[in-house]
């Protein structure tokens, strides 16, 4: 199967057909966009419609892998294409309430009818607050749904999303279909934010990725269910707990995912091999926020553990040393090279601009320098990313960084880790901790 990257420019693609108010998001409409403008998103909606092959599109958070939420041999066709195990349910994006409606309706119910809305009341705060946007609502499926059971996984519940990208909405619409939507990866790889990153997981295995640039937010949607009490959140993302507890109702609301605490703190050089999730390539050691420490770089024995690990420690001749590549993520704290003796860091991002004719859109500057050992000897390079320290930059870079690294061969990353407390950090951190072989206290 060939697969094709499409560019969609960013021009106004569509807009809410009310004003502010309680019915703002009922209705996305495209009725004012020239139909030129929405050639590639009407090609790809019709490949929707009548194919059983999902189409890739950019969401504010990471790309989606998308197919009509409602036939089920399109929607298998998204677990096979991903590799995907079929108990691991998938989100539903629609571009309107409308759309939102008519699911929670049983049969052919439109959603419509005048009556009570179906949308539960706990949701209407969120909705108001965050949607369009990084936030996904359960929901209780209607007998009979419109869903394919596959979507659900057998669950009783769907989960519901209304993405902020016009691109999404548009498609969501000219389709004419809620799109059941897991991030474009292949399994166990980060999620994808640039089209070149879906490209690099699944060319040949569907055939047509649409390219809106990179993804904003750059890490999945806050999973949220307000159908028990407390109110819980399922998966940290682009929406923080302070800002869910802001809202009424929410007020309580509590984690259901494990965070740092009881992932077992005590052990600081515990494997994470068994979180085998958004793991790049190489090998990832993730330093925890330790603020207490003060740490600007990677410890010692970390350092020295590099020439070792292959050998060549102490070759006095140094030509027996394998040149190894050291990727460094900074985030908050760490100094450029991160502890590591290096010379000669230099930007580089232009040198790995395009492949295969996507750009790789990268929201960050890559500096690479050759890598010294005590002894001034070149013993490979080093690869430096730094985020910054703003926490929604860090978010936005990161699961592109892992990607980055790998790409440039890099054998290690070593990242700086940052306080989960703050802001979507623990959305950061929950996504670091599953990529990392190792941690560091
Ligand atoms: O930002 C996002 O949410 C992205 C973009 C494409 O919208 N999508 C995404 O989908 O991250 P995925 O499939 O990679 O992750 C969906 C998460 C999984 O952890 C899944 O178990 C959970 O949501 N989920 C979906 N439906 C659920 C349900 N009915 N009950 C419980 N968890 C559910
Ligand atoms: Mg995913």
């Amino acid at each position: 199967m060939k697969t094709r990257v499409v560019k969609v420019e960013r021009a106004q693609l569509g807009a809410f057909e009310n004003p502010p108010g309680p019915t703002r998001l009922d209705n996305w409409s495209v009725d004012a966009v020239p139909e030129s403008d929405l050639a590639a998103l009407a090609e790809a909606a019709r490949c929707l419609r009548e194919k059983d092959t999902p189409v890739a599109f950019p969401t504010e958070t990471v790309y989606g892998l998308g197919a009509d939420a409602r036939r089920s041999a399109a929607v298998k066709g998204i677990y096979a294409a991903k590799g995907r195990p079929s108990d691991n349910p998938l989100i539903v994006h629609v571009c309107d309430l409308q759309m939102l409606r008519s699911l929670l309706t049983p049969g052919d119910g439109n959603g419509d009818s005048g009556g009570e809305d179906p949308i539960p009341d706990i949701y209407r705060p969120l909705i108001e607050r965050f949607w369009p946007g990084p936030l996904t609502i359960l929901l209780p499926s209607p007998t009979p749904s419109k869903l394919a059971p596959e979507v659900t996984a057998g669950l009783a519940n769907f989960g519901a999303r209304m993405p902020s990208s016009p691109l999404a909405l548009t498609l969501i619409k000219l389709a004419d279909a809620p799109l059941a939507a897991p991030s474009a990866n292949a399994s166990t790889k980060p999620s994808p934010t640039a089209a070149q990153h879906v490209l690099d997981d699944l060319d040949g295995r569907i055939e047509l990725i649409l390219d809106g640039g990179a993804c904003t937010v750059g890490v999945e949607s806050t999973v949220v269910d307000g159908l028990c009490d407390p109110p819980v959140v399922l998966r940290p993302g682009g929406v923080s707990l302070q800002e869910l507890r802001e809202c009424p109702g929410w007020e309580k609301v509590a984690k259901a995912y494990k965070d740092h605490s009881e992932e077992g703190k005590a052990a600081p050089r515990a494997p994470g091999m068994k979180y085998k999730h958004y793991s790049p390539k190489a090998k990832v050691v993730l330093y925890e926020a330790s603020f207490s420490q003060g740490s600007d770089g990677v410890v010692p024995e970390d350092r020295d553990a590099v020439p070792a690990a292959n050998g060549a420690n102490g070759d006095v001749n140094g030509n027996a040393a394998k040149r190894r590549k050291i990727g460094v993520i900074r985030t908050q704290r760490w100094a450029e090279g991160a502890g590591f003796k290096c010379e000669n860091l230099a930007p580089s991002n232009a040198t790995q601009d395009a492949v295969d004719g996507a750009a790789a859109d990268l929201p960050y500057v890559v500096e690479e320098g050759d890598l010294k050992n005590d002894g001034g000897e070149n013993i490979g390079r080093i690869l430096d990313i730094n985020l910054g320290k703003d926490i929604r930059r860090i978010a936005q870079g990161l699961f592109s960084a892992l990607r980055e690294l790998d790409r440039r061969g890099a054998d290690v990353i070593f990242v700086d880790g940052i306080n989960d407390e703050m802001d979507i950090a623990g959305a950061v951190m929950n996504r670091l901790r599953k990529a990392a072989t190792e941690s560091r206290a």
